[in-house]
């Protein structure tokens, strides 16, 4: 069963049920397809109940929810401080009443807030330290469409710019600066940024500062997100901004693959110790995107991305891809792990994105065990991806790319299966592939692409590797030196 909200032209929002056709095998006899749709019938009627207030269909849970778990020494209800969950009414105040009486609690372990099964419609609201927000089943926390709502915050220091208008920013819906022991986490229930409004007026040039995500945290440690489902965010969906401690783990991200602009899944920008784990994500833009500030700005700000680990993720970006690094990376980003993921239907799996003027490096970068199923591009390095803040970037600023390694690369209907384009300036050093087949739907020629690569191939390879990587047979004896790593096979138009 889908939910979604729409918009009415009475102005009040409405909830909509969308019964998904399911699907009945062929063999099963009647008397079983008597029972399963009984069983559906009897499931709309126990758990949901539609009432009519004041002519707007609303949702009402009609049997006990999942009993909410106690997650600190002291629970609150969003109910306790007056709020409403009819997907109408404002629940910002309450979420400000509530978060002000958990930051009493801090000497106390702090305190949990339970949303409980409804649509919360709120403006934007702050986090406090040592808080657990708990979104129970069939709970969505809602953002208000009005701009005017959304408070307006100073430029990121390490942007130096709103990312997509000068000056200032719309902060997040729900955001939390210098704190530390934040969860959020529920029985996956959702948070929705209702971005199609947003999406619109990007496209129209009707907004006058850059959007905002729908949840970032900047100078904060010790962040658990878990077992929540984040939809249709305005901008990025989750920016941990310059934090420490970070574990994102069984949550789904969801956006609409295309016409959705921006809408990353999890943007970690200078932070340190990062675990993305378990988390399903089929967005507008990048799935995840590893980011440590733009050009001059980043490069004073100075803080690197490190010690990110991804694992056990599925992905889709049909705009850009599964996973990028960069383009805004002028802090610095090593130490990345990625492993046990898959990239589908996507334009590409993984990018590394970077450009003259960001100054910076991308280090210690391992890709083992990814699976590519139907993607245009599988591996991409790209060096010029020349979209800066302003004009004041230093073009002498040059990104330093190393040790990059890729193993257990499988996958089928893949296009290009590498594209990695350094280039006289940036040369893309001490690149490695061992175990790598990538079953391809094109032409066997030029599809492993490469420009001022240095590196080296262990094994069989499939496709074919570029000429500007050395080959090691599987016991690491030197079959071929290249002689040649700075030639240049790319080629765009396949
Ligand atoms: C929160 O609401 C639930 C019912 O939804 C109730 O059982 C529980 O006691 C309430 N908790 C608090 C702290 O008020
Ligand atoms: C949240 O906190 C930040 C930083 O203290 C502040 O600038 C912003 O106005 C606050 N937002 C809201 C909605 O209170
Ligand atoms: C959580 O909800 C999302 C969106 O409805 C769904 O796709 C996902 O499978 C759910 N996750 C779990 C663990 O039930
Ligand atoms: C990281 O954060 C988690 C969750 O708050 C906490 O349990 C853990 O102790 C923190 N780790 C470090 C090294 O601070
Ligand atoms: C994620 O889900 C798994 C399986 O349900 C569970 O064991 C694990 O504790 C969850 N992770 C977090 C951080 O909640
Ligand atoms: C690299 O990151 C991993 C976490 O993904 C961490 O365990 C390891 O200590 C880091 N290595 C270095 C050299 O910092
Ligand atoms: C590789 O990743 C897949 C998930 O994409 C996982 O099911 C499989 O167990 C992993 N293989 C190994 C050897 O870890």
């Amino acid at each position: 069963m889908v939910e979604t909200f729409a918009f009415s032209s009475s102005g009040r929002w409405r909830l909509h049920f969308h019964q998904q056709r399911r699907w009945v095998p062929a063999s099963l006899s009647s008397r079983m397809a008597l029972l399963v749709g009984l069983w559906l019938v009897g499931f709309m009627l126990v758990l949901w109940q539609r009432s009519s207030i004041d002519g707007t269909w609303v949702l009402r849970r009609a049997s006990p929810a999942r009993p909410i778990p106690l997650l600190r020494p002291r629970a609150f209800n969003l109910t306790d401080f007056g709020g409403v969950g009819d997907g109408a009414t404002l629940n910002t105040v309450a979420f400000e009443r509530a978060v002000a009486a958990i930051s009493r609690l801090e000497g106390e372990g702090g305190g949990q807030l339970n949303v409980q099964p409804g649509a919360w419609l709120t403006a934007p609201f702050n986090l406090t330290s040592h808080m657990t927000l708990f979104l129970a089943e069939g709970a969505v926390i809602l953002g208000v469409q009005d701009e005017k709502l959304w408070p307006l915050m100073p430029p990121l220091p390490s942007y130096g710019y709103g990312r997509e208008h000068k000056g200032p920013r719309y902060g997040s819906l729900i955001h939390g600066q210098n704190l530390k022991d934040i969860v959020i986490t529920g029985h996956n229930g959702t948070i929705d940024g209702q971005g199609k409004s947003w999406w619109t007026k990007y496209r129209q040039k009707r907004l006058y500062h850059t959007r905002g995500p729908l949840l970032q945290l900047m100078w904060s440690r010790d962040i658990v997100i878990s077992s929540i489902t984040l939809r249709n965010s305005p901008f990025w969906t989750v920016h941990p901004y310059d934090c420490k401690n970070v574990t994102i783990s069984n949550v789904t991200i969801l956006a609409p693959v295309s016409e959705a602009p921006n809408t990353d899944g999890i943007d970690p920008d200078s932070c340190e110790d990062v675990v993305i784990e378990n988390c399903y994500i089929s967005v507008g833009d990048d799935g995840i995107a590893i980011k440590s500030g733009w050009d001059q700005y980043g490069i004073k700000y100075g803080r690197p991305s490190a010690n990110i680990l991804i694992r056990n993720a599925v992905l889709r970006s049909m705009v850009s891809a599964g996973i990028s690094i960069g383009s805004e990376m002028s802090g610095g980003i090593s130490n990345v792990t990625v492993e046990n993921v898959v990239v589908w239907n996507s334009r590409r799996a993984i990018r590394i994105k970077t450009a003259p003027g960001r100054g910076g490096y991308i280090r210690d970068i391992s890709y083992h065990n990814l699976t590519f199923d139907n993607v245009r591009v599988g591996i991409v390095i790209k060096t010029d991806y020349n979209e800066h803040p302003d004009e004041d970037f230093n073009p002498l600023a040059l990104p330093i790319i190393e040790h990059i390694s890729y193993s257990a690369i499988h996958g089928q209907g893949v296009r290009v299966p590498v594209r990695i384009q350094g280039s006289e300036d940036i040369p893309v050093k001490g690149v490695s592939f061992r175990d790598f087949s990538v079953g391809i739907t094109y032409k066997k020629k030029h599809i492993f692409q490469c420009a001022f690569v240095q590196g080296h191939v262990i094994g069989s390879i499939f496709p074919a590797p570029c000429q500007n990587l050395d080959r090691y047979d599987e016991q690491g004896q030197l079959v071929k030196q290249s002689t040649t790593p700075n030639i240049i096979d790319i080629d765009y138009d396949i």
